[in-house]
């Protein structure tokens, strides 16, 4: 969003002849690349969709997992002139989705009655917009004498109406579905609305009303049905991801039941009964495999995903002989992906739309098994055994450490995570410098700085975690990728973790300022403050040089390299003070600001204090 107004919108300023002072630190470039950068290196990772890149509107849309009876299980609904509730519903709309909201209208009713849902932090009513809406509604007790009109909209929380439509529906003890699109009048100046759904009361007066499976959605990205919002990916479009960690991290599942099951999310959303997720909420499942993949592909990205792999992070390790029927399961879901039509989850995936198999290069085995090591060498031996027997093409990742007991057959690769402080990342990007160069490559799967203080690194206490990155959480960062840059010989892909706060623009300059060669330069010291990294493009050939300043004193470099470049380039720089941060209300606190930069065989530039740059050199 922010990145490509805020470049454009600058003017580019031409930088005067800078001051050399005696602390210039002489970087000498080699023109003979050392290696070549991994187009899978900068990518994303996320864990659960709801209320955030799902395009569904409205939260608690089909009562899933939730008790009936119970105010717990209302979230997000309430009653317009009358009693609602969440029932177990005696004929239920499927057998996935047993929970109805009932609404009973009192007798002598008037005025509109029904239900409204308040969204996830608000709904966002845009003009631009249309939206589509659509229930199923059954009436279980006495039918009405007259078909009534079913009518919906958006209203402001103080009740402006910005969107309304009545249909006439046919009254029936069966379900019925009902769909309609909803136009905006005007834009509503804030997200404090809800979706409302109503009779006229003095029409329905003593009746009983079931719903099931409401849905509100906005346009999604490329109209992808089911899809994502149009907003947040474009957002993410504009990182220029080269890859998608799913569905987990920690959404794999808290415990054996609750873990993810590919086969529970997808098909038509009636068949979805959707999970306890591990944060304490409802996963829907509407964000499921078939839409992951459909959205990875129009992304250009590849995935990188999970099978569950017999630990549940509640803590519980399933003993060898009781893995083969989730061994299956994995190879399923792996035939969902990849499998032709004569593999029944093949056959699903085409019946759905997508008779090519979609790309699937990466699978990782578990999540953050380092938790479980002790019983990960006989999970990842069937798991691997099995499912690269089936999948000769898969690279097949372990979610150990590299010190952990060994492993059988051995890794090709190894996702690493790394939750620390600043401090931490910029003191350790040398941290690949020293792995052994013997074919295993490791995928950095998540990382971020998250707090200042190491004692809350492992939540202890809990509370001092970053809610926005700082400047000095992405120097620290910056400083670590200019190591994984460095060392992409053997690290072959890196995502950043929360990913939602991608108000971290540095994670930007990185993904869209990619070389494909690294040219080895002088190292920056590894105990020092200041970080970079060179690299070339060959199309367009310039050499792109990446800097990360982890202190406030603003620091100077000299680089001198051996080819033949354009006299002018170009600066891009992120700084700030130490703890400025890009917040929702301050959301342009820190973003990257563009300059020319005056280039040749030697030049000098000064990096300000918290500051990452990326300069930009063609090669004449
Ligand atoms: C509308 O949403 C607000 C919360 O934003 C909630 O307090 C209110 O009860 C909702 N009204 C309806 C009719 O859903
Ligand atoms: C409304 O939609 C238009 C068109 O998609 C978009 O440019 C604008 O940013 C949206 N406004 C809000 C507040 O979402
Ligand atoms: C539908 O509900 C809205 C909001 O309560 C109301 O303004 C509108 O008059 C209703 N339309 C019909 C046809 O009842
Ligand atoms: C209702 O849904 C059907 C099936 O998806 C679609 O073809 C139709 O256009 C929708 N109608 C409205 C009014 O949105
Ligand atoms: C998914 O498949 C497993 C077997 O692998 C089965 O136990 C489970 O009931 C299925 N879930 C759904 C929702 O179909
Ligand atoms: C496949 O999994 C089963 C069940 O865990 C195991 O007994 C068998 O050894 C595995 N096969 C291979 C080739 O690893
Ligand atoms: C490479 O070295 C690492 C660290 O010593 C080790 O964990 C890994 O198994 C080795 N890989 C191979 C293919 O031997
Ligand atoms: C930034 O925050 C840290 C931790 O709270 C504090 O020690 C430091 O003094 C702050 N820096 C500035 C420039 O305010």
């Amino acid at each position: 969003m922010g990145l490509f107004a805020a470049l454009s919108s600058l003017l580019l300023l031409a930088v005067g002849p800078l001051a050399v002072s005696a602390q210039t630190t002489t970087v000498v470039v080699d023109g003979t690349a050392s290696h070549d950068i991994p187009s899978t290196l900068w990518g994303l990772m996320f864990e659960s969709g709801d209320g955030g890149l799902y395009g569904e509107l409205l939260q608690n849309r089909a009562f899933q997992k939730v008790t009936p009876n119970t105010a717990a299980a209302l979230t997000a609904w309430h009653p317009i002139n009358a009693n609602i509730a969440v029932v177990a519903d005696s004929k239920p709309l499927s057998s996935a989705l047993p929970n109805a909201l009932q609404v009973t209208v009192p007798s002598g009713a008037s005025g509109q009655v029904g239900v409204g849902n308040e969204g996830f932090w608000g709904i966002n009513v845009n003009a631009s917009w249309t939206y589509e809406a659509s229930l199923f509604v059954r009436f279980p007790a006495t039918l009405p004498s007259a078909s009534p009109s079913l009518n919906f909209s958006l209203t402001s929380t103080t009740g402006t109406v910005f969107a309304s439509k009545a249909v006439t529906i046919k009254p029936s003890a069966s379900w019925t579905h009902v769909n309609v699109t909803l136009k905006p009048t005007r834009s509503a100046p804030s997200t404090a609305n809800n979706f409302t759904v109503t009779f006229d009361g003095a029409a329905l007066a003593g009746s009983t009303v079931n719903f099931a499976l409401f849905s509100l959605f906005p346009p999604t990205f490329k109209s992808q049905k089911n899809g994502m919002r149009a907003d947040i990916a474009e957002a993410l479009e504009e990182l220029g991801p080269s890859f998608f960690r799913f569905p987990g991290g920690n959404n794999l599942g808290q415990t054996v039941d609750t873990r993810w099951q590919w086969n529970a999310t997808v098909g038509p959303l009636t068949n979805r009964p959707g999970r306890s997720g591990d944060w304490g909420y409802t996963n829907t499942d509407g964000l499921g495999l078939y839409e992951y993949l459909v959205w990875i592909e129009s992304m250009g990205m590849q995935p990188i995903m999970a099978v569950w792999s017999g630990y549940a992070l509640g803590g519980t390790n399933l003993a060898e002989n009781q893995l083969a029927p989730y061994i299956e399961q994995a190879k399923e879901q792996i035939e969902f992906v990849v499998g032709d039509s004569s593999t029944s989850a093949g056959a699903l995936r085409a019946s759905l739309g997508h008779p090519e198999p979609f790309t699937l290069n990466f699978v990782e085995v578990g999540n953050e098994d380092f938790f479980a090591a002790g019983t990960y060498p006989y999970r990842w031996r069937d798991f691997v055994g099995n499912l690269s027997a089936a999948f000769p093409n898969i690279r097949f990742i372990a979610t150990t450490d590299a010190w952990d007991p060994i492993l059988s057959p051995v890794p090709q690769s190894y996702d690493v995570h790394v939750y620390q402080t600043p401090s931490w990342f910029a003191q350790n990007s040398f941290y690949y410098d020293g792995f052994q160069r013997n074919g295993t490559t490791y995928f950095e799967g998540e990382y971020a700085a998250i707090s200042s203080n190491p004692n809350d690194i492992f939540g202890t206490p809990a509370d001092g975690r970053f809610t926005f990155p700082t400047m000095a959480s992405s120097t620290g960062e910056a400083a670590f990728m200019t190591g994984l840059e460095r060392n992409s010989d053997i690290v072959f892909a890196a995502s950043y973790a929360p990913l939602l706060n991608y108000v971290d623009n540095s994670q930007w300059l990185f993904s869209l300022n990619r070389g494909d060669e690294y040219l080895p330069s002088t190292l920056p010291n590894e105990d020092g403050t200041l970080f970079w990294s060179v690299t070339r493009r060959t199309s367009p050939a310039e050499v792109i040089i990446k800097i990360s300043n982890t202190v406030s004193a603003p620091a100077s470099l000299q680089f001198q390299h051996p080819f033949n470049v354009r006299a002018s380039g170009t600066t891009q720089v992120l700084s700030g003070g130490q703890n400025s941060s890009n917040t929702p209300t301050t959301p342009n606190a820190a973003v990257p600001r563009t300059s020319t930069l005056r280039a040749g065989k030697t030049f000098e530039y000064t990096a300000p204090g918290f500051s990452v740059s990326v300069l930009t050199v063609p090669i004449a």
